[in-house]
């Protein structure tokens, strides 16, 4: 299994992440509703299982990863509702069509956007907005805020929680207010309200990580 974390080029990390880091990635999703959900980046599924766990028995996953060795741990999970696609992350929308997708209520995104081309983030970030529901969320961890201001050009509001009990401790975005922009839409740079909302919200991630809240 380790073999598998081994390529740190693409998965950005050695370990799964931490039950507490997946209950905090996948709080802001109301189960009882969604009916279609996407995961970009499998790994060994520890985030795939939760969401099958919480997910209606009428409800449809998603899910992409790059690396075929992850996908074949994750196909033991054996669960009808989980459709798992051999693909890079800026394909989603192509993926999307295939799969007859053109409504999703939330996308969970474990991609690790610090060490990946940031051409291919920008796609990635594009077609996730381009597919959420008007009410949809893009859910994302990292072990920086080094791309908060991406989300923040791309969501009315980008929620920022923190979790210590993850190896490394780590951050989780929730994005909500997508508009149904096309893809690759040039956006505005993020003005100097966007700053201010960024200092605000790392103020609140130092108050929740003394707290673990
Ligand atoms: C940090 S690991 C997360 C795995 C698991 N979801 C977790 O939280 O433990 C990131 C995963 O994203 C996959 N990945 C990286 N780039 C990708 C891309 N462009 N498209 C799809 N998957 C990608 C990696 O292969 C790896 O499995």
């Amino acid at each position: 299994m380790i073999k598998h974390w081994a390529n740190l080029r693409t998965s950005g990390t050695i370990m799964p992440s931490s039950r507490f880091l997946v209950n905090r990635l996948l709080a802001g999703i109301d189960f009882a509703d969604a009916r279609v959900i996407v995961e970009l980046g499998v790994g060994t599924g520890c985030v795939t299982r939760e969401i099958l766990r919480r997910m209606r028995a009428d409800a449809r996953l998603v899910s992409l990863e790059i690396n075929p060795a992850f996908l074949d741990v994750a196909r033991r999970i054996g669960d009808p509702r989980l459709t798992l696609r051999n693909a890079c992350a800026g394909d989603l929308l192509r993926v999307l069509g295939e799969e007859g997708v053109d409504d999703v209520d939330a996308v969970v995104s474990s991609l690790p956007l610090r060490i990946m081309d940031q051409a291919l983030v920008d796609r990635v970030l594009d077609a996730s907005r381009a597919c959420l529901h008007p009410d949809g969320r893009f859910h994302q961890y990292q072990y920086s805020l080094s791309h908060y201001a991406k989300l923040a050009e791309r969501y009315a509001e980008v929620d920022i929680g923190f979790t210590v009990r993850n190896a490394p401790p780590a951050f989780v975005y929730t994005c909500t207010g997508a508009t149904r922009a096309a893809p690759g839409e040039v956006r505005l740079r993020p003005s100097v309200a966007a700053v201010y909302a960024g200092a605000l919200a790392a103020a609140t991630m130092v108050i929740r990580a003394v707290h673990d809240i």
